[in-house]
């Protein structure tokens, strides 16, 4: 991986977007203006003001070329920087240069009422209209990266993906504990390693299904958890969502005694959506919490079910009805493990990976658009690590779904009526797709959002086989379900709708007006 240089003109948000790399992909930055500020005790104004320009540009060339040579992985430069000949010089190879641009008057804006900018005393407005202008030709070599008109996350996620930055995201869980996660091809064979770094671990249990069992990968995993040392055993429940269950969760108990594993032990729940849910409530309860390593095997769990820290098990009959919040130690997404998976299950991730570009990512969304087969997801480690990376920012934001997490729920209200009404027979995937479209053409019947939201949907969830209209058995039933929903608060319902690509809110709307928004029959 290359290291990452960030410059740009004043003002486009080179600093901030250096931080938001730092925090939401776990990455180490260096801001040369910041290091500047550091090593001397002064800020850059002061330096300015005492020193003058030329000892500041002294001070930063140092922490340049030292930052450039060292295994930072990002820099993010002053404005300046590599104005000067040397500096830029000191670019190699192994540098990927990124330049924010923005527009003159995105730029001002920014700029004017920040008043510790030295190079911008006087009548600002022309100064920054000069320094733009002589600038413009240095700049304009490298990569350009569009900051006027997008917010500093978007910014951030866009070089975080074409520089292949993101392969960890971080959840901080309270103080003490911290989830990585981490997207990268290959990646399963750091699972050995990985485990004996969780600090006292002595044993692993691999948690997995009967199907994910046939396909070769865990007894090389327990090979190399033994070769490192790990006392390893393997539990296998029957595939399918029968096993999420307290039965299964007693034998697993069972096993983790039999093995003598204590409170040192690691869980590694090496399965589709099922086994991530079941390994993790397995590690959140036994010995009252042990170490967690997921796997995710389906691109359903690798988007969802293994990011944000939901564990549980369904009872009788009842889907999560028992379970906690336990984000894994370690998730560990390797998108070569899809190349396996069936088609159709390619498709009801591909829904929930719909769900969150709509929702939340514009350039995701336009992404998708441009795929011609699903199947295309298997090769894209990238839109899959943006879809992670995304559902980790918005858990992040609201772990435990107070607030803005629930706009993940958006297609959901309506799909969790089509699975109840029929009989949970239908992969979530598919109802989830006939969830949204209904649910964008209730936005769209609101007014919230444009009619092209739900049209544009529709033809990408055709496109990869999914389905999009209610079955006519589900029809007369589906509103009943979704009245008993446990999200509905007693007198509103709320749905997470769309109010365009890229964005949605949650709005709540009285049961009679949701019907005939939707268009059901009760
Ligand atoms: N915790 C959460 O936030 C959350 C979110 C969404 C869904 N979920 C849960 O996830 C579950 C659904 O997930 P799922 O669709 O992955 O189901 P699943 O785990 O049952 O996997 C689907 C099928 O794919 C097989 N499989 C898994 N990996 C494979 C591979 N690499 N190659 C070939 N076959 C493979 C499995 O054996 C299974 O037969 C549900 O229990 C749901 O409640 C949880
Ligand atoms: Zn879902």
């Amino acid at each position: 991986v290359k290291q990452v240089v960030i410059t740009g003109f004043l003002g486009t948000g080179k600093s901030s977007v250096g931080r938001c790399l730092a925090n939401k992909y776990g990455v180490r930055v260096l801001d040369v203006d910041a290091e500047v500020e550091r090593r001397s005790g002064c800020t850059v104004a002061a330096i300015f003001e005492h020193d003058g320009e030329r000892r500041f540009r002294e001070l930063e060339s140092d922490v340049f070329r030292t930052a450039c040579t060292s295994s930072i992985d990002v820099v993010v430069t002053g404005g300046g920087t590599l104005l000067s000949e040397e500096n830029r010089a000191c670019l190699a190879e192994r540098h990927a240069i990124y330049c924010l641009r923005a527009d003159l008057c995105h730029v001002q804006q920014r700029l004017c009422g920040a008043g510790d900018r030295p190079l911008l005393e006087g009548d600002v407005e022309r100064r920054i209209r000069v320094l733009h202008e002589a600038r413009r030709a240095t700049y304009e070599q490298w990569d350009q990266v569009e900051a006027g008109t997008r917010t500093v996350p978007d910014v951030a996620r866009d070089i975080a993906n074409r520089a292949g930055l993101s392969r960890a995201g971080v959840m901080e869980i309270g103080s003490t504990r911290r989830s990585e996660v981490h997207v990268e091809a290959g990646i399963i064979g750091s699972v050995a390693a990985r485990a004996l770094a969780l600090s006292g671990t002595t044993g692993a249990l691999i948690v997995t299904d009967s199907t994910v069992d046939k396909l070769g990968i865990t007894e090389s995993l327990a090979d190399h958890l033994r070769a490192v040392g790990l006392d390893a055993h393997q539990a296998t429940v029957p595939e399918g969502e029968a096993s999420k269950s307290l039965q299964s969760l007693e034998t697993l108990y069972g096993h983790c005694l039999r093995h003598g594993f204590d409170r040192s032990m690691t869980v590694i729940g090496l399965g589709g959506g099922m086994i991530t849910d079941l390994a993790a409530f397995l590690a959140a309860t036994y010995m009252r919490g042990v170490r967690l390593i997921l796997v995710p095997s389906t691109l359903l769990a690798q988007v969802d079910a293994a990011i944000g820290g939901k564990a549980g098990v369904d009872v009788g009959g009842a889907k999560n009805m028992a379970g906690s919040f336990y984000p894994a130690d370690q998730v560990l997404i390797d998108p070569t493990l899809l190349k396996t998976l069936p088609l159709n299950r390619i498709a009801e991730g591909a829904a929930e990976v719909v769900k969150i570009g709509l929702v939340r990512s514009a350039s995701l969304f336009e992404s998708i658009e441009k795929l011609e087969r699903v199947s295309e997801f298997r090769e894209r480690t990238d839109l899959v690590r943006e879809a992670v990376m995304l559902k980790l920012d918005i858990v992040n934001q609201d772990p435990r779904e107070h607030g803005i997490r629930a706009v993940l729920n958006f297609g959901h209200t309506v799909g969790h009526g089509v699975e109840a009404a029929l009989n949970f027979e239908m992969p979530h995937g598919y109802a989830v797709a006939i969830g949204m479209v209904a649910e964008a053409r209730m936005a769209a019947g609101l007014g919230l959002c444009d009619a092209s939201v739900p049209n544009r949907l529709e033809s990408i969830l055709m496109r990869f086989d999914l389905p999009v209209t209610m079955p006519e058995v589900a029809r007369d039933t589906v509103w009943q379900y979704m009245a008993h929903d446990k999200k509905r608060t007693t007198e509103h319902m709320r749905f997470a709708l769309p109010t365009g690509i890229g964005r949605a809110k949650v709005v709540t709307i009285t049961p009679p007006d949701a019907e005939s928004a939707l268009g059901v029959n009760a």
